[in-house]
């Protein structure tokens, strides 16, 4: 594990290595970002990142997400697991909610923000970044997820850290990742032709009440340089992981909503529709 200090290296990780060794670069990355002036940027880059009201409702927009379909009844005695919390940037609209709320970060610095704001009911560990602390392997989870993290992650982490997840998920949890997409490949996208045509009107419409924050969004993201490591699926590649995840106990289900990401579902067999 590394310390909770502000040292790290910054080098482009080479071709061929194994899941263990990109971890260790994920980690120096990470630890940098938690460490730098910017790192509410580096958890979020939404439009207004600067500013704590937008923060917030940023926030409520994505905790928001990721409860997507799940009723208050199964929530209220869900034991949940995010993997890639950050400093908590969703706890304080998830753990309310739920009996408890565990989560694990690669960045000891984003940890140990976590455990400082001493949210009820949460606790938060440590990982190398490509398996699940022991400490937090005392329970099995009704909801595992991870928002905003494989997206950065290297194919062999993917790999790695997926299944291990899956382990720990209760008879009639569910878990749900989200995937970077391969944007020149639109499979997967049911509607593609009126999505396109969506995805303009938000941009046009973004752009003209925006514009000034969007440039700043840009601006940072422009003079950002960190090593980007996140793998980017195509559709085909995505179903072929979620099959072989799932093997014969989990149900997997895709969904694709733009061009940018690929999200996936998976339920032991026989509970995807309890909810
Ligand atoms: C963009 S931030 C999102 C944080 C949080 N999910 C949220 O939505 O507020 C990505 C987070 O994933 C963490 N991370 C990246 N790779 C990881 C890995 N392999 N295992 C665990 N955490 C990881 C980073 O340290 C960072 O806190």
């Amino acid at each position: 594990m590394g310390t909770d200090s502000c040292e790290g290296e910054h080098s482009s990780p080479p071709d061929g290595v194994d899941a263990h060794e990109w971890s260790r670069r994920l980690k120096a990355e990470w630890q940098q970002r938690a460490c730098s002036s910017r790192s509410n940027f580096y958890i979020a880059s939404h439009v207004g990142w600067q500013d704590e009201t937008a923060r917030q409702r940023q926030a409520e927009l994505d905790c928001a997400l990721v409860l997507t379909g799940l009723p208050d009844a199964f929530l209220s005695t869900a034991d949940v697991f995010e993997v890639g919390c950050g400093y908590g940037r969703l706890v304080p609209c998830l753990a309310p909610r739920v009996q408890s709320y565990t989560g694990m970060d690669i960045a000891p610095t984003f940890v140990a923000q976590a455990r400082a704001a001493r949210f009820p009911t949460a606790r938060f560990f440590e990982t190398d970044g490509s398996s699940v602390p022991e400490a937090a392997k005392d329970r099995t989870y009704d909801l595992i997820f991870s928002a905003a993290v494989l997206i950065h992650c290297p194919l062999a982490v993917i790999h790695a850290l997926v299944p291990e997840c899956l382990k720990l998920l209760s008879p009639t949890g569910r878990m749900r990742i989200q995937l970077l997409a391969d944007p020149h490949d639109l499979s997967g996208i049911i509607t593609a032709e009126s999505l396109e045509d969506m995805a303009e009107r938000v941009t046009r419409e973004t752009a003209a009440t925006n514009n000034d924050q969007s440039a700043t969004v840009e601006a940072e993201l422009a003079t950002d340089t960190h090593c980007y490591m996140g793998h980017a699926f195509t559709y085909a590649e995505a179903a072929g992981f979620a099959k072989a995840c799932a093997g014969s106990v989990f149900t997997h289900f895709l969904l694709r909503m733009d061009p940018l990401f690929i999200y996936v579902e998976f339920t032991v067999d026989g509970h995807g529709q309890q909810r």
